[in-house]
């Protein structure tokens, strides 16, 4: 898979994907991530890319030109399946969204900046757009992070038997059971018995049995959604 990210600030992207999972996905080559500087792509003076909005107010707008400009140079290289403009307004992301976004060859995401993007631009050329809560951040390049590490680890090959994402939180609309680690006891905390059992069946009752009281204990809205 290919995402290609649009940004003011590629500085902050940079390193992201450059550790951990991402770095071994990317190694392996499961997924490349590209990130691109709309500065370069602006006609404009001194690199020139936001404006005031029309009407009046606070806060810069990000203009179409450049965008256009770049999205349109992006598309005469690569297909993409999605146009994805992060916004504070957008779709809530989920698992399931995060699922879907898995199975696409080539994505392009759209970090917002400012009081975001000309809304030509997301009539004409975005295709889907996503929030990653209802908070604002002050741009869009931190909610893209998130966007492509769920993304990314989800696509086949890049986790291993022990990191599989079949077993995550909400990969059933549940939340994960508690994990123990070495040692057995710590200042007199034992890890729960049957975990040190080896009955197998048993062991996956309680992890089961632990999901369910968690998710409905913390999320209860979301066995039912
Ligand atoms: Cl995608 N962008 C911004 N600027 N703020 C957000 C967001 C995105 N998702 C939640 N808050």
């Amino acid at each position: 898979m290919q995402i290609h990210i649009l940004t003011v600030v590629p500085e902050l992207l940079d390193s992201v994907f450059s550790h951990s999972i991402m770095k071994r996905a990317v190694q392996k080559g499961h997924l490349s991530v590209t990130v691109h500087n709309l500065r370069e792509y602006t006609p404009l003076p001194r690199q020139q890319v936001d404006d005031y909005a029309f009407g009046g107010g606070a806060g810069m707008v990000m203009m179409i030109e450049p965008l256009v400009n770049a999205i349109e140079a992006l598309r005469a290289k690569t297909e993409f399946d999605e146009v994805i403009y992060m916004t504070p307004d957008g779709e809530l992301f989920n698992q399931h969204t995060a699922n879907m976004l898995s199975l696409k060859e080539n994505l392009l995401i759209i970090c917002g900046h400012y009081k975001g993007i000309d809304e030509r631009v997301r009539e004409h050329f975005v295709t889907m757009e996503i929030s990653i809560g209802d908070y604002v951040l002050s741009g869009g390049e931190i909610a893209a992070a998130v966007v492509t590490d769920a993304i990314g680890r989800l696509i086949p090959g890049v986790l291993n038997d022990e990191t599989s994402a079949l077993f995550d939180s909400f990969q059933d609309n549940m939340l994960a059971p508690p994990v123990y680690t070495r040692p057995e006891e710590f200042r007199g905390w034992r890890v729960p018995e049957i975990l040190l059992s080896g009955d197998h069946r048993k062991i996956e009752e309680w992890r089961l049995e632990q999901s369910i009281k968690r998710t409905r204990d913390r999320r209860p809205g979301l066995m039912s959604e």
